[in-house]
């Protein structure tokens, strides 16, 4: 198989399930869905370096050149990178700032109205 074909970000972002995935190391693109099941570090360790550069997680465990060796029969195409078309990642940022800013607002009210309530009574009692 050769590796001329490029493979875009948005692409690999298709393929993070099991028995689908493809992983990208050394800026290649590798189609790993039939070795999930024999990999010794287990299938979902794999699953955690995909959709994204999956290089550091590759070289961090320190895999052998044995490990490396078997790398190339998986070779799909080389990585060209590009935008990301997973959108939920900013989206969930977004919503956790709008909570945040709706109760930092309540924070600075409420202690208004406990005071505000506290003044009329105190009017209220002296008449
Ligand atoms: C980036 C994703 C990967 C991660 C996070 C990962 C993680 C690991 C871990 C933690 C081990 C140690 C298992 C143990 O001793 O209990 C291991 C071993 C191994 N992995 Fe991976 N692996 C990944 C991708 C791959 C790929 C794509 C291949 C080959 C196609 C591969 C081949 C091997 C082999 C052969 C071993 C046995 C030890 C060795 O020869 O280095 N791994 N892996």
């Amino acid at each position: 198989m050769t590796a001329s074909r490029s493979i875009t970000l948005a692409e690999v972002e298709q393929h993070v399930a099991h028995g689908d995935l493809w992983l990208v190391i050394d800026g290649n693109v590798y189609d790993v869905s039939e070795y999930m099941d024999d990999h010794p570090g287990g299938g979902e360790i794999m699953l955690n370096a995909a959709g994204k550069d999956g290089t550091d997680d590759f070289e961090d465990v320190g895999h052998s050149p044995g490990a490396r060796e078997q790398l190339k029969k998986f070779l799909i195409g080389t990585y060209a990178g590009g935008e990301s078309t997973v959108k939920n990642k900013s989206e969930k940022g977004k919503n956790a700032l709008t909570t945040g800013g709706g109760s930092g607002a309540m924070t600075v009210l409420l202690p208004l109205i406990v005071v505000l309530l506290a003044v009329l009574a105190a009017m209220i009692g002296k008449k």
